[in-house]
This record gives structure tokens, C-alpha cells and sequence, in this order.
């Protein structure tokens, strides 16, 4: 449980909260390359409760600025993206990528007023087919992230996006908590014994802090084995998990074992970017587009799920098209894609959850360490200290594990070797 004081400490990210500026530390991914064309129509963006409009530049530079020229406010996304700018189409004030004013029609041609006005920009690099801004002081600037996935060549990674309609840290839980795995996505009910078997449903949770944030493996018995998941979280809003073991049934593993992962984005405090990423655990095997789009659409956010602004096609005015029958009769939720059932418990939590009617038990080990890691970072950034995740050597080493271990014993050797990165 959280204090009202202590909630909103946490969930709201607008400039001058308190982890609106623990946000503005770090480079964050805002939209998918191929978003963005070239001279193409620019794109509103939403970061950390600002106003943006994202264009690419006829060179293929991308830019992120201001959503309201600096000269009456005229609204840049009606702009027109012409020869290297985005021309305001008031009164035809044009800027650069980078913010700078390339020209002022309405200004006699001797001033030199143009070299005295900018546009509000935000420095922006492209990697893993996102394109990422970093919206902090320009003097704290950090180094660019180095994840694993960004290292992974493009014929062995895929990303797709997301837009949820709740606050980021109840998406965050969501991503962080593994022990409702077993329940919530449960298609195979037929029998429901699991519930009473407390060993095969609980995993037992191990939460091991990082200077990126922390490590942790969710460990269950099956049969004569132990299932051996180890999830890690980047600091801010980064997990990483794998999947590449059979589960559920399966007499195969995946064809092409897998590290997945997402990153949870703040638009504004009542609405979440979600990139959902995966890559090949295997650098000998590619994760080709067919075997993506399939896990996508198991998930239920494949193309034909998902709206042309990122939202899902279910959703919590249609409740999600549960189907009631089927909940009594196949799946625990009723719910079909197992992130729509995510998505499901996400957002029908209400805008922002209120942490201080909760009661936390004994599977929320990593959530409470979550919420220490991010007051902890509310003030390190009020105190000029130090955030962990922002320098990239403390996480680029690391991925995610999903194997069976033997015996108990086998373990901490079978994560050591496991957990490195292999791009
Ligand atoms: S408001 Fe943009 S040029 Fe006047
Ligand atoms: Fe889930």
C-alpha cells in the first residue's frame, strides 16, 4: 500500500513533478521509425504530459518540437514539411529539426530577428527502429541506451507499439509482476486443481537489486523440475523476460527462442506508449517477420487488433469482448490474447489505481521493490544524485532467462551463465 502523497509521487510525470523529472533523465523511445516519412506528414506526439509534433526532414533527420509555434502558437502539426523545415502554416515561420527558425517570411528580409527565435526542440537519435528523445536539462544529458536489443541486428529483432489508457506505473506492475502468469493467462481451466496447488501456481520469487534496477527469477516447480524464469528491469520503465522453454503444454520449445521485453512510456499521467520488442536469444537464429506477427496476434495486438492510433480494438467500452462462456468453461479470464488480458486488468483499474486501498501479499516482492527504486529516484533527482539505469554498462551485459534447471541445486549456476547478453 501507498500513501495518497506517495501515489501521486509516483504516477504523475508533468514537468516540475517529481517523477516527471526522474522521466526527463532518461532517453525514452516515442515512436517507430517508419512513423515518420521523409518531407511526409508530421506526427503528434504526446510525451510526459507535453505537446509535441515529430517530423522527418527531407535529409531524413528526425525532429521532435514544440506542438505550438513559438511565434502565435499556430498549431505545427497542420505545418507543412517542405525542403529541410516544417514551415507553420499561420504565418509560414519555418524550423529545422533542431529547432532553429530557417526562416520568417513575414519579417522585412534585412532582420535579424530569425537568428534570435527557436522553436522548443528536443535532441533526438534513432536505434532498434524506435526513435528516442531525451527531454531532461541539456547539461544532464546521459549517454545513449545500450540494450541488448539495440545491439541485435534488425533481421533478429522486431518492436511494435501500443497505446494504453492508464497511468504508466499500473502497466509497469503489470510487466513486473510475474505471479499472475499462471492465473490471469490461463487458457487450459478444464481443470481448475492449479488453484488449490499452491507450489505449481506461486513461484518463488527472488528480487536482486542492480544498479540498473533489479534482477529477479520467478522459480515453480513442474514435475521433477524447476522452471527458472529470470525477468530483469531497467530503470525507468524497462522490462525484459524470455520465452524459450515449452510451457502451457507445449511438447516443443518456440522455433525461435526469444528475449522479449517493453518499454513503458508516459504520454501523460492517464495514458501509456507500450513497445513491445522481442529479439532472437540465438544470434545463429533470426526472428523472422511471419514468427513475429503470429506471437503478435497471440497476444491479441497484431495488426488486425490494434486501432490506427495504437489502441486495441478490445477495449474497456467494449469490455474487452469478453466472453463469458468461454471464462466458465476455458479461460480463466474469458478474455481472448494475452495482452488484452493485461490490458484488460490495466486499464479497468481505473485511470491511475489508488495504491492506498491495496493490500499487498506475499508475490508482490518485486513491485514493492519497484516502488522503492522509484522514490529512491525522486530523491536522487531533487538532490542531484546520481539515477541508476542511465549509465548503459551497469544493464548492456544483461538479458532475460527461461529454462529448466534439474535439481535446486543447479540453479544459480544455470542463471550466471544464462543471464549474459550474447549481441
Ligand atoms: S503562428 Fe506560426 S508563423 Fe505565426
Ligand atoms: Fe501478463
Amino acid at each position: 500500500m501507498l500513501s495518497h502523497e506517495d501515489n501521486e509521487r509516483l504516477t504523475r510525470v508533468g514537468r516540475g513533478t517529481p517523477m516527471g523529472e526522474v522521466f526527463r533523465r532518461y532517453w525514452l523511445p516515442t515512436l517507430l521509425s517508419p512513423e515518420l516519412v521523409g518531407d511526409g506528414s508530421p506526427v503528434r506526439l504526446k510525451l510526459l504530459g507535453e505537446n509535441l509534433v515529430a517530423f522527418r526532414s527531407t535529409n531524413g533527420d528526425a525532429g521532435i518540437v514544440d506542438a505550438f509555434c513559438p511565434h502565435r502558437r499556430g498549431p505545427m502539426f497542420f505545418g507543412r514539411n517542405e525542403k529541410g523545415g516544417l514551415r507553420c502554416a499561420y504565418h509560414g515561420w519555418k524550423f529545422a529539426p533542431g529547432g532553429e527558425c530557417l526562416d520568417m517570411p513575414t519579417e522585412p528580409k534585412d532582420s535579424s530577428y530569425r537568428s534570435r527565435i527557436r522553436i522548443k526542440s528536443y535532441p533526438c537519435f534513432e536505434s532498434g527502429g524506435m526513435l528516442w528523445t531525451y527531454m531532461g536539462p541539456p547539461d544532464q544529458q546521459p549517454p545513449r541506451p545500450d540494450f541488448e536489443l539495440l545491439r541485435a541486428p534488425s533481421t533478429h529483432r522486431c518492436v511494435s507499439r501500443t497505446v494504453q489508457d492508464c497511468n504508466y506505473l499500473q502497466a509497469l506492475e503489470g510487466g513486473l509482476d510475474s505471479s499472475h502468469a499462471t492465473i490471469l493467462h490461463n487458457i487450459t481451466i478444464g481443470d481448475l486443481t492449479f488453484l488449490d496447488d499452491y507450489e505449481r501456481t506461486t513461484p518463488k520469487l527472488n528480487v536482486q537489486s542492480r544498479d540498473y534496477g533489479f534482477q529477479y527469477s520467478g522459480i515453480r516447480v513442474t514435475g521433477n523440475r524447476h522452471w527458472v524464469r529470470v525477468y530483469q528491469y531497467i530503470m525507468p520503465a524497462t522490462q525484459l523476460r524470455a520465452r524459450s522453454v515449452p510451457v502451457r503444454g507445449e511438447t516443443a520449445p518456440p522455433r525461435v527462442p526469444l528475449i522479449n521485453g517493453h518499454f513503458w512510456i508516459p504520454n501523460d499521467d492517464v495514458t501509456t506508449t507500450v513497445f513491445n520488442f522481442s529479439y532472437s536469444a540465438d544470434p545463429a537464429i533470426e526472428l523472422d517477420r511471419q514468427f513475429w506477427l503470429a506471437a503478435e496476434a497471440d497476444y491479441g495486438r497484431g495488426p488486425d487488433d490494434v486501432l490506427p492510433d495504437f489502441r486495441l480494438k478490445k477495449n474497456l467500452a467494449n469490455n474487452y469482448m469478453i466472453d463469458r462462456e468461454l471464462q466458465k468453461t476455458r479461460s480463466f479470464t474469458g478474455i481472448t490474447g494475452i495482452n488484452t488480458q493485461d490490458v484488460a486488468i490495466q486499464e479497468g483499474m481505473g485511470p491511475i489505481a489508488d495504491r492506498s486501498e491495496e493490500h499487498l501479499g506475499s508475490t508482490d516482492g518485486a513491485i514493492v521493490a519497484l516502488r522503492r527504486l522509484l522514490m529512491e529516484a525522486t530523491r536522487r533527482v531533487a538532490s542531484g544524485g546520481t539515477l541508476r539505469g542511465i549509465d548503459p554498462a551497469t544493464y548492456r551485459g544483461v538479458r532475460a532467462v527461461d529454462h529448466y534447471a534439474d535439481g535446486e541445486a543447479d540453479i544459480p549456476a544455470l542463471i550466471a551463465r544464462e543471464v549474459q547478453a550474447r549481441y
